[in-house]
């Protein structure tokens, strides 16, 4: 293959290779470098000229592929696909758009457009415009208006059982502003590392290395992060999602809760509980905060994002009181906080119980869309199983160990499914068994069915088997 990229990595980055080739090659499509249909070098070719091994190219064009960056035929190569997309969206929804022609998008990102309460936050809006007087309109504090942190408190209090105070709340612009915040404390206090949980969220690595902390894989299970490895890594602060392990859907157990805070004692260290969709557990299974157990070692972090929408960029953190003053004079120095007037409607839309009614109407729905899904599973893909029954917008299905996880991708997008294999959600490459993450909550009831049924006809091609 004779074209020549113009494709440097660094050795010494943070970033693994393939990140840092899937990056590249990102760019260079979105830039228009590299053009639709442009067929790139095989992934042995690549590799020599790069002096890297195989494998790390191997795992940038799966990741490309399974973004719809790059299509791979057989007999005729890989090349830039003709539907490639040129948006990314935030650092925390990496890929959450599909292409044009794309008839079913179940990728992990977030609820159906349809889900946002118009009306509702309609009439917040305007309640709050309406009586705005020069203080709404002026300057908020940078941590959020003292009455929004006021209705916060006493909502995160009631339904999540978090201790905190209106004062040790900080308003921020989403999780991912809450994320580097606290990283840049981290690592001021001389951390050079965070463990994250593996399989994992692939765009918060990246955003937690570019915020210069170097992420550290701890392996999960049924029983959510494994604290024995989290102990071993010698890290000393972690990143965790307890009420729904991100994408297994496991609830971090009573016991390793216990085990978690414990550790943190011993280490000096801290805990960042992202919390950002507890409220859409099953509510039998739903457990308080983590927080509640060590407000001085967990961070608690919220977002509006996964149950209201992301383009209200509102999250929340609720900080140890002895880091408060620390993590409130590096925000000064980034921003001069929120938008008032949308704290104000959010604290609105609490204030009236509307969000509580939409918390019960869209948890509903999930829940339906869970057990549609386990059901379909059941019926027609024999041998998989379904983690993490009880929350999450997605679920993780371990395919059986005969089926080639890229090859069910591949096969699924050829029928307009597009959907995500296991190892697109790991840091560490190990022998973890094929799996697919499927995002059930960003199409219609309708769009599920028919690719579900995509799906089931994808699993069939590549194991001869299933109804
Ligand atoms: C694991 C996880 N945490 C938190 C968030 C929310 O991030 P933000 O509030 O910045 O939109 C997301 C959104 O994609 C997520 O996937």
């Amino acid at each position: 293959m004779s074209l020549n990229l113009s494709l440097s990595i660094d050795a010494q980055s943070r970033e693994t290779l393939a990140v840092q080739l899937r990056n590249a090659f990102r760019t260079q499509i979105e830039e228009g470098a590299l053009r639709p249909g442009t067929r790139v070098p095989s992934s042995r070719q690549l590799a020599a000229d790069l002096g890297v091994s195989r494998s790390v190219v191997v795992e940038a064009y799966e990741q490309l592929c399974a973004e719809g960056y790059l299509v791979s035929q057989h007999g005729s190569g890989t090349s830039v696909a003709t539907a490639a997309r040129t948006d990314l969206g935030s650092a925390l929804t990496p890929d959450d758009r599909a292409p044009a022609a794309a008839l079913c998008d179940l990728r992990t990102g977030g609820l159906h457009d349809s889900t946002f309460p118009r009306q509702d936050w309609i009439r917040a809006v305007s309640a709050v415009v309406t009586s705005a007087g020069r203080r709404e309109l002026g300057y908020a504090p940078p941590s959020g208006l003292p009455v929004v942190r006021h209705t916060l408190a006493g909502y995160l209090g009631r339904v999540r059982g978090v201790r905190t105070r209106p004062e040790h709340l900080m308003i921020t612009s989403g999780f991912a502003q809450g994320l580097a915040l606290l990283c840049r404390e981290l690592r001021d206090r001389g951390h050079d590392t965070l463990g994250v949980e593996d399989p994992g969220h692939p765009g918060e690595w990246e955003f937690i290395a570019e915020a210069g902390l170097r992420p550290v894989g701890i392996p999960v299970d049924g029983e959510g992060i494994r604290v024995d490895a989290l102990a071993a890594s010698g890290v000393r602060a972690a990143l965790v999602t307890p009420a729904s392990q991100f994408p297994t859907g496991a609830t971090l157990s009573a016991q390793r809760r216990a085990h978690l805070v414990a550790w943190a004692e011993e280490v000096d260290g801290y805990v960042i509980e992202d919390d950002f969709d507890a409220a859409l557990v099953a509510p039998a299974q739903r457990m308080p905060a983590l927080q509640s157990l060590a407000p001085d070692r967990v961070i608690y972090a919220g977002s509006a994002s996964k149950v209201l929408a992301p383009a209200l960029r509102l999250g929340w953190l609720a900080i140890p009181p002895g880091l408060t003053a620390r993590v409130e004079r590096v925000r000064a120095g980034w921003d001069i906080g929120c938008s008032g007037l949308e704290q104000l409607a959010f604290a609105r839309l609490i204030d009236t119980g509307a969000f509580d009614r939409h918390l019960r109407r869209l948890g509903a729905d999930v829940q339906k869309r869970r057990q549609a899904v386990q059901q379909f599973v059941t019926r027609h893909l024999p041998d998989v199983t379904v983690l993490g029954r009880n929350g999450g917008l997605q679920a993780y299905l371990v395919l059986p160990a005969r089926c080639a996880e890229e090859a069910m991708v591949q096969a699924a997008r050829r029928r307009s499914v597009l959907i995500r294999g296991g190892r697109f959600y790991a840091l560490r490459a190990d022998d973890r068994p094929p799996a697919l993450v499927l995002g059930y909550a960003g199409v219609r009831g309708p769009e599920l069915g028919r690719g579900l049924a995509g799906i089931a006809a994808a699993y069939r091609e590549t194991t001869g088997r299933g109804g």
